[in-house]
């Protein structure tokens, strides 16, 4: 028997149909094809963060995020992207949601390809809105399955020694007061925390979180050359790059995948995080 879905992948699907699919077919498949053949950028960045443990100094983190795999993101092509962050050998692998676009059924190699990535400090993930649309929780399941933890609410001690690295992560939130409930529930102050939506900054930022990874906002996917944060996605303050707060850092990767075939000025990317303390 097929399974009664939400409103909210009702809406979406429509929302695919109508933006994503129509679209392309109103350009002859140019859009899409044009779209698919974009090279997802594997990027290197350094972030210093003031509150960083100096156990963790120079630590590497590959963070991935919003690949949407479904019709504007084949599996080879998410898979690819990952084995490639993994060839320069991370200590640690955040990904911080929306593994899939709509449907949670074909994530599993994906999944598969994050959980064997080669990190010493583990492999962790936070679910997006996406990923809740189809069924969170089978998405999740098959994320533990093959090796990823997933953080809904935790914080988990990574390393060895008294001093380790405190990594923690929320579940997607949609407002600034919701993700400040999940922050502030949290058991303790994490070092990392992975929250898909960045609105998470704000309470991070108070608690005294030192490095915040997020994505969603997918850059707007339009900006403006050289300025990837004079972009569209009016509804994010904190759109790309990083931010600095009360000591506390931000990184918003703009993400692999898109939700509508374009992307202009903001290439898809991984990005490997190498994090100072200073
Ligand atoms: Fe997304």
């Amino acid at each position: 028997m097929a399974r009664a879905r939400g409103n909210g992948y009702l809406r979406a699907k429509l929302r695919h149909v109508v933006l994503t699919r129509a679209a392309d077919r109103l350009t002859l498949g140019v859009l899409g094809r044009r779209h698919r053949r974009q090279a997802i950028e594997v990027r290197s960045i350094e972030v210093t963060c003031p509150r960083w443990p100096r156990a963790f100094d120079g630590v590497r983190i590959a963070h991935l995020t919003d690949f949407h795999l479904g019709d504007l993101m084949p599996l080879d092509r998410a898979v690819n992207a990952v084995e490639r962050l993994a060839a320069l050998r991370p200590d640690l692998v955040a990904c911080t949601g929306d593994v899939v676009d709509l449907d949670s059924h074909g994530a599993e190699p994906l999944l598969a390809a994050m959980g064997e990535m080669p990190a010493p400090l583990g492999r962790y993930l936070v679910l997006g809105n996406h990923d809740h649309l189809d069924d969170g929780h089978m998405l999740a399941s098959l994320a533990v399955m093959r090796g990823m933890q997933v953080l809904d609410g935790q914080v988990t001690a990574v390393g060895e020694g008294d001093d380790p690295l405190l990594v923690g992560g929320v579940d997607w939130g949609r407002s600034v007061r919701e993700l400040d409930r999940r922050v502030r529930a949290l058991p303790q102050v994490p070092h990392l925390l992975l929250a898909h939506n960045p609105k998470a900054f704000h309470a991070a930022a108070r608690a005294g979180v030192a490095l915040t990874l997020s994505g969603h906002t997918h850059g707007g996917q339009v900006a403006v050359p050289g300025r990837p944060r004079l972009n569209v996605s009016f509804a994010h303050r904190l759109s790309a790059g990083t931010y600095l707060r009360s000591g506390c850092s931000l990184f918003v990767s703009v993400g692999a995948g898109a939700w509508f075939p374009l992307r202009v000025h903001c290439a898809p990317e991984v990005v490997m995080v190498t994090v100072r303390r200073g």
